[in-house]
């Protein structure tokens, strides 16, 4: 026997769908898909987002009927995001009990809020003129402690409308806690947080921003972490559970998963990540040229996703990817 002659021959695993099925280690369920939604407000018809095509800004109605299909698609819930008509400096329509987040949250609720976990943005980008997560001081910056006051209002707001998980994702510091503590003295002890507590200052958030209709000039790097930092994540991640974070998550999804990783190994509690609207964009758009397979792909980053620790994924494919996945 020659020295080269293979002494182990791993391809064995490898060699039919079947032998392939048997050894699978990850496997992805539409029950972990969570579907993000934009609702904007005043319009007639669904208003198609040029950079993420496929997604669109819903009107009230037809966010019921995608929610109705989501639940029929067996996924795990949807996350809200509302689009205001009128956006000011601090942001009044995230604290309006009539504001469109809160009217979103309360037809999604009564049309399927026994079948899924009905999620919604608590953060104040959407709402403001100049497209910040939060309020600014006199000098511009964005201040943390007035920004934990809205958030505070935000929570109280869309746990009324009957939200069953807000996901605070402004990365103010403290954010966890003042929600949780709104939440507890409103009465809403039931009302679970999905905390974003790794995000990223990301390129891959662009196409969200016509999603949302932000304005934003300039950055959130003040804020949201440095591409260049895994290590922080962990801190962050001790802050959240401390100040009573019931699920955490990491976004970006694809670029961090070595964040996912370590958050993943070192959590208590489940651990999500978001497949943001870049991440979306970039294959929806190099699968439209023919340059890449579009379903082995979405397929693909999902289960690296979820191979990489997340328990449940944020994505925009959510409904196809569990019909793929039947
Ligand atoms: C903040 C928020 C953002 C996203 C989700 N929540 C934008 C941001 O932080 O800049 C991005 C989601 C995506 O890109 O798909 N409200």
């Amino acid at each position: 026997m020659s020295a080269e002659f293979p002494q182990l021959r791993p391809r064995r695993l490898r060699s039919t769908p079947a032998m392939r099925r048997l050894v699978a280690q990850t496997r992805l369920h539409p029950a972990e898909l969570v579907l993000p939604l934009f609702v904007r407000e005043g319009v007639s018809e669904p208003v198609p987002i040029s950079s993420m095509p496929g997604v669109v800004q819903h009107t009230r109605d037809t966010l019921r009927a995608a929610a109705v299909q989501a639940a029929e698609s067996g996924l795990g819930g949807v996350m809200l995001f509302g689009v205001p008509e009128v956006q000011d400096a601090v942001g009044s329509e995230g604290t309006n009990p009539d504001g469109i987040l809160q009217q979103a949250i309360r037809d999604v609720v009564s049309e399927v809020g026994d079948s899924l976990v009905v999620m919604s943005d608590l953060c104040l980008d959407e709402y403001t003129d100049h497209g910040h997560c939060g309020v600014l001081a006199a000098d511009g910056s964005v201040d943390n402690d007035a920004t934990l006051a809205r958030y505070a209002e935000m929570a109280v707001v869309q746990a009324d409308a009957g939200v069953h998980l807000v996901g605070p994702s402004g990365m103010m510091d403290g954010q966890i806690a003042v929600v949780r503590r709104a939440l507890d003295e409103a009465g809403h002890l039931d009302t679970g947080i999905l905390a974003y507590t790794a995000k990223y200052a990301s390129a891959f958030y662009g196409p969200f921003r016509e999603a949302v209709g932000s304005s934003l000039k300039g950055d959130r790097k003040s804020y949201q972490q440095d591409p260049a930092n895994a290590r922080e994540s962990l801190r962050e991640l001790e802050q959240d559970l401390a100040e009573g974070a019931d699920m955490v998550m990491v976004k970006p999804a694809m670029a961090y998963l070595d964040v996912l990783r370590q958050i993943a190994d070192a959590s208590p509690v489940p651990v999500s990540a978001y497949q943001v609207s870049g991440e979306y964009s970039m294959i929806e758009a190099a699968a439209a040229n023919g340059w890449i397979d579009r379903e082995r792909t979405i397929l693909e980053t999902l289960t690296s996703i979820r191979r990489a620790g997340a328990e449940q994924i944020l994505t925009y494919w959510a409904v196809e990817a569990a019909a793929m996945l039947r």
